[in-house]
């Protein structure tokens, strides 16, 4: 018997199926592939399906790692959260690190953790498009400021920050260095984040998973690790996440963390909170929480070499910039793994993407990440094959200035 969606699915948080259809630049995507040409992907940020190197376990390590007994451990056992304290050198402390399955995973704990359905977070767009879904699956609601944007340079602006949120908004989300615009919270701007959220019982995230690859570490920028720089009593809740997902590049072994900090007594209730939400999944694989000190202390194997092709693609796209009638404009780059070409403001981003798609070009559009209506602008990634970078570079420079 057929059950409409009505009938068992009007109280779900997942979309609407029709929501769920593949769009536009996907499409166009598909029909190219289809006619068996390889094509210039130069939105793929998956690093295991890149050239990059790839750190490969030492195998009695994992034999060790592998057999070893289970030992249920909610915070995460002690010889990971050590390793990972060590990275932050001295400045983190183990005890104040909780491990999890991957950011993705910690983003709905800590939603588990300090909303009811009903209550709302905050975050400063464009930004990651999956703090949506992670957060309309906890029936959360997520209210978004636009970031200031001078003229590719953004920023956080704490006046509408401070028009938005209301007596049931419970945290605000940030990304830095954010994707994809790539830039980075500075000093600043964190303190007096951490105040705004403290004065209004607001936890503040900061999703941390690019800190490996700051490109130009302007003197202001807020360094990583957050959260261990505030501890006074009038800090609140400031919650730092990372992962070997792109520290190590290896997302498929499924580890992230969160730093705790900001006022002791607070930071004290929420992690015996959070041991709770964890306990009873317990979901951070055993073997690798006893490979991370090995996954760690091999993390520049990977990190240096994705660093270097970072910064070869950067000046790849910086030259182009420069070129004569290029119709795009290379934003500042402070850091993560993409890059915002922005094109002129009448421009429609998601049918330039699907035109370029249909000649064999792949970027996002970025609507996509929440870009408004007068912020077009083609997203792509600096992890790309520097010669798959330079190919469609040239393809899309010609096709934008032929349609612009
Ligand atoms: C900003 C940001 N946070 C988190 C993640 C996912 O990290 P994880 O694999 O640890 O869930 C990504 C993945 O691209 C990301 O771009």
């Amino acid at each position: 018997m057929k059950h409409s969606d009505d009938t068992f699915f009007q109280h779900s948080r997942t979309p609407a199926l029709d929501d769920l259809e593949p769009n536009l630049c996907h499409e166009a995507w598909v029909q190219y592939k289809a006619t068996g040409q390889k094509g210039w992907d130069l939105s793929g940020s998956n690093p295991t399906q890149t050239s990059l190197p790839s750190i490969h376990p030492d195998p009695d390590i994992m034999r060790a790692a592998i057999d070893a007994p289970y030992e249920a451990s909610s915070q995460g056992l002690d010889v990971a959260r050590r390793a990972i304290a060590e990275m932050y050198d001295g400045l983190v402390d183990p005890a104040r690190i909780q491990l999890f399955a991957s950011t993705s995973e910690a983003i709905g704990a800590l939603l588990k953790l300090l909303c009811a359905p009903g209550d709302n977070v905050v975050t400063c767009t464009p930004t990651y498009p999956l703090l949506d879904c992670l957060t309309a699956l906890e029936g959360v609601s997520l209210l978004e400021v636009p970031l200031q944007d001078c003229a590719g340079i953004w920023a956080v602006d704490l006046w509408a920050l401070e028009r938005t949120c209301s007596p049931n908004t419970r945290a605000l989300l940030l990304v830095s260095p954010n994707n994809p615009t790539g830039h980075l919270v500075s000093r600043d701007e964190m303190a007096a984040l951490v105040e705004f959220c403290a004065q209004r019982a607001m936890a503040l995230i900061v999703d941390e998973v690019f800190s490996t690859y700051c490109l130009r570490q302007d003197g202001d920028a807020m360094p990583k690790a957050a959260a261990a720089h505030f501890s006074s009593p009038r800090d609140g809740l400031i919650v730092s996440l990372n992962g070997l997902s792109k520290v190590c590049g290896l997302p498929q072994h499924k580890l992230g963390w969160g730093i705790f900090g900001g006022a002791p007594n607070i930071v004290h209730e929420a992690m015996q909170r959070m041991s709770f939400i964890t306990d009873s999944t317990l979901s951070v694989s055993g073997w690798v929480q006893r490979m991370t000190p090995y996954f760690l202390s091999h993390r520049d194997d990977f990190a240096q070499p994705c660093l270097a092709r970072l910064r070869q693609n950067l000046a790849t796209l910086e030259s182009y910039a420069q070129k004569d009638n290029v119709q795009w404009r290379l934003d500042r780059v402070q850091g993560g793994w993409s890059a915002c070409l922005r094109l002129p403001a009448r421009a429609d981003d998601m049918a330039i993407c699907a035109h370029l798609a249909s000649r064999g070009v792949r970027v996002f559009p970025g609507s996509f990440f929440d870009f408004r209506e007068k912020q077009p602008a083609c997203i792509l990634s600096l992890i790309t094959e520097p010669d798959c970078l330079d190919h469609g570079l040239q393809i899309l420079t010609h096709e934008l200035e032929s349609l612009l």
